[in-house]
């Protein structure tokens, strides 16, 4: 299916609005007291901020490096990765340079105690060995699906890897999340940066993007930006793991999520979107009041029957291209909680569902079990390329796209 011309590609600015779809324009049909408990949360969030703000979020964080091991498999062999420790008064982050991952994020809980709350591999090996998770990883060019690893720009058209269930995923064979980034530190963070080049993974031009982590106070802040040299396709998102209540201690079903979406995007036996933007009303995909994971997960549903539970793209309320509440996730025991805000259009909630119970033992020496942890991936819809009526994720030469995450921790008693 040919790209609908004239489509309002990705901004210049984050600012800017006028790139998203007539659906999503459309009035919301949430209901008016939904919409006042939305409004509250987020009043809440923002008085969080200020409380945790106080404590660390006016002192710059501090940022050091160090190598975090030697490659050993593919072209990289022999080449080194380093780890960048982001530390203010509220959260302690690491970040790899092997696909720009997020690999940890110590954050107290409502005691103070701290845990890890990321998934992730206790060194190099164990996330070069592991090419089915994306631990953390930025994952591109296109993350999520494309249909039959096909796709057409102005009339031409494109193959690309087909490396799951004869769909391509996550950039194919050889993502982003397999590459090494160059890196730089930068106030409160670290700037990561990877040229890909023309016809890498099948997609055309040579694509530079940039991803920047920086850390205030309690918000570790993500933002993309790239530039290509011919019209691709695009859809950078970060795939980290979350447990709040510690990675390596059990199951995510407990903890309790909202997602500001009114709409889904269902998806076929292989995980492609139909199409269709149904209401989330009366159904297990329902998050606008908080809701436990596990409650519906298992339902008699025919979507969380293919996806094996939750593993669906959630439409956001608000404009595409501003900054606006995507999901809040609270652990009851540990009182931790994350908010998720961003400018895209979308978020995948994915809840672990393919870990294999024992397979990967984490971070902290614990075993990781199936729905060990749940993913926010903030993005444009899967297979947009295919869907002219999905907000577009066509880039063109001379355009810029830039989107930006906020991964917000906090603590509720
Ligand atoms: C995404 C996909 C899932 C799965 C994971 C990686 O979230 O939607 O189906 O492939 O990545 O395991």
């Amino acid at each position: 299916m040919a790209l609908q011309k004239n489509y309002p590609k990705y901004t210049a600015s984050v600012t800017q609005q006028h790139w998203c779809h007539g659906i999503l324009q459309r009035r919301s049909t949430w209901g008016r007291k939904e919409r006042k408990r939305m409004k509250m949360l987020g009043m809440v969030v923002a008085i969080g901020r200020v409380a945790m703000g106080s404590l660390g979020g006016n002192v710059q964080a501090e940022v050091t490096k160090a190598p975090f091991g030697t490659t050993t498999v593919g072209e990289h062999t022999g080449k080194q990765v380093d780890v960048y420790t982001l530390k203010d008064a509220a959260l302690e982050v690491k970040v790899i340079t092997l696909g720009a991952r997020l690999m940890a994020v110590n954050a107290p809980d409502k005691n103070g105690k701290k845990a890890d709350v990321v998934l992730g591999h206790p060194d190099l090996a164990g996330y070069e060995a592991d090419r089915d998770t994306y631990f953390g990883a930025v994952v591109g060019r296109y993350g999520n699906r494309i249909a039959k690893g096909q796709f057409t720009i102005d009339g031409k058209q494109y193959d690309v890897p087909v490396n799951n269930n004869g769909q391509s995923l996550h950039g194919g064979l050889e993502g982003f999340d397999n590459r090494i980034w160059s890196a730089k530190q930068i106030p409160d963070g670290v700037e990561m940066t990877l040229v890909s080049p023309d016809g890498d993974q099948g997609y055309p031009g040579t694509l530079t993007a940039h991803v920047r982590y920086t850390l205030k106070g309690p918000d570790l802040r993500i933002d993309y930006s790239a530039t290509t040299d011919k019209a691709t396709v695009l859809n950078l998102t970060n795939h980290a793991y979350f447990n709040l209540a510690g990675e390596g201690n059990g199951t995510i079903l407990d903890e309790k999520i909202t997602i500001n979406a009114d709409r889904y995007t269902p998806v076929s036996s292989v995980l492609i979107p139909t199409g269709d933007l149904p209401s989330v009303a009366g159904t297990p995909f329902d998050f606008r009041t908080p809701h436990v994971i596990g409650e519906r997960i298992e339902a008699e549903n025919e979507q969380l029957k293919i996806a094996g539970g939750y593993d669906h793209n959630w439409v956001l309320n608000g404009p595409n291209g501003t900054m606006k509440m995507a999901a809040k996730v609270v652990d009851p025991k540990s009182g931790r909680t994350l908010t998720v805000s961003t400018t895209e259009p979308g978020v995948q909630f994915y809840t672990g569902n393919f870990i294999k119970d024992g397979a990967i033992t984490g971070t902290g020496g614990q075993a990781y079990v199936r729905r060990g942890g749940f993913c926010l991936e903030t993005q444009h819809y899967p297979d947009s390329p295919n869907h002219p009526a999905f907000p577009s994720t066509l880039l063109q030469p001379g355009q810029t796209m830039h989107s930006t995450t906020v991964f917000s921790f906090g603590v509720e008693k």
